[in-house]
């Protein structure tokens, strides 16, 4: 009898179609929890296992590397954000990895636009003001915000999401859209957007839009200065981490008018406890990090990370490897 491959998956409801997939060829593990796996679960659960099927929620470190032994080759994450896999003891140890970009890039890029919508036209703390009596009648300039048409949009970090969203927004009749990152984006042109140095670009926007993976450089990129130089009309959106954002000069720049409003789907620490400060400033809008859970990124999403384990077992090309 040929010995099949076996893999762990961190999560029951990881979209049928991966695990399908991987059924196929492998004997698949699945941590039943309906959390993501305790620590001391995840350690023995990897234990002698080909492949690690993971997620956001779980910090791959070389505590795991190590439980799992040396038959471990492959650790593929359902995420495009791979921050919380150590690359560097993964490489030493010659496992491969997987990770999941551009499937979701429309669905964070179309929650962006939401979230944008929900911060600026107020509709969750309108939603809440039919329970606690605020709304007692149609008013001239009740529950008023700003909107898209005619403004400025910024956005920072101007990769496959940040592109995205300014596609999906162009539709919305901005005026200009201005972006700042480390380098010239050739799409920019097509889009219309033009590049500025953050400190020349943030006093123009109307709205900014945080799109920047999270590494070391980018820790606490929007601090207090950068949080001074927006305008006090200006809308904050952050869909890409929380770690990116210095979380108590936001909350600041909220609480003292320095800019207007900030939709949040990601934040620190995650999930938010409910009595946290954040969660009782009227203008901001807070989401449980649902930015790629749209059904069919979900699924494209379960299906790479399948393949992604397959291929990398069979020693073939896997379609999104990370170079380490
Ligand atoms: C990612 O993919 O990194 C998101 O944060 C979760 O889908």
């Amino acid at each position: 009898k040929i010995m099949r491959p076996s893999v762990y998956v961190t999560r029951p409801d990881v979209p049928a179609v991966g695990i399908d997939l991987l059924k196929e060829k492998c004997s698949v593990h699945l941590w039943t929890g309906n959390i993501a796996p305790p620590r001391d679960e995840l350690l023995k659960g990897i234990i002698g296992k080909n492949a690690l099927f993971c997620n956001i929620a779980d910090k791959i470190d070389k505590d795991v590397f190590d439980a799992a032994g040396s038959n471990l080759k492959v650790v593929a994450t359902m995420s495009v954000g791979y921050e919380h896999i150590d690359l560097e003891e993964a490489k030493k140890r010659g496992i491969k990895v997987g990770y999941t970009p551009d499937v979701l890039t429309y669905a964070v890029a179309e929650l962006t636009v939401g979230i944008l919508l929900a911060t600026s036209r107020r509709l969750f703390e309108a939603h809440r003001e039919i329970f606690t009596g605020g709304w007692t009648s149609w008013s001239p300039s009740w529950m008023c915000g700003p909107s898209i048409r005619g403004k400025t949009v910024g956005i920072v970090g101007f990769g496959r999401i940040g592109q995205e969203t300014a596609r999906l927004l162009k539709g919305f009749g901005v005026k200009q859209f201005l972006y700042s990152g480390r380098k010239d984006h050739p799409e920019a042109s097509d889009i219309g957007a033009l590049r500025l140095p953050i400190e020349e670009m943030l006093p123009q926007c109307d709205f900014v839009i945080c799109a920047l993976a999270l590494t070391p450089e980018t820790k606490h990129f929007f601090n207090e200065k950068l949080f001074n130089l927006m305008k006090p009309s200006t809308i904050f959106v952050n869909t890409s981490r929380g770690g990116v954002v210095d979380q108590d000069a936001l909350i600041k720049a909220l609480e003292t008018g320095v800019i207007r409003g900030a939709g949040l789907d990601v934040m620190t620490p995650e999930p938010i406890p409910s009595n946290h400060r954040l969660l009782s400033l009227p203008n901001c809008v807070v989401i449980p990090h649902i930015g790629s859970a749209g059904i069919e990124s979900r699924n494209d999403m379960a299906e790479l990370t399948a393949r992604n384990i397959l291929t990398a077992l069979e020693n073939k090309p896997m379609p999104a490897e990370l170079k380490l």
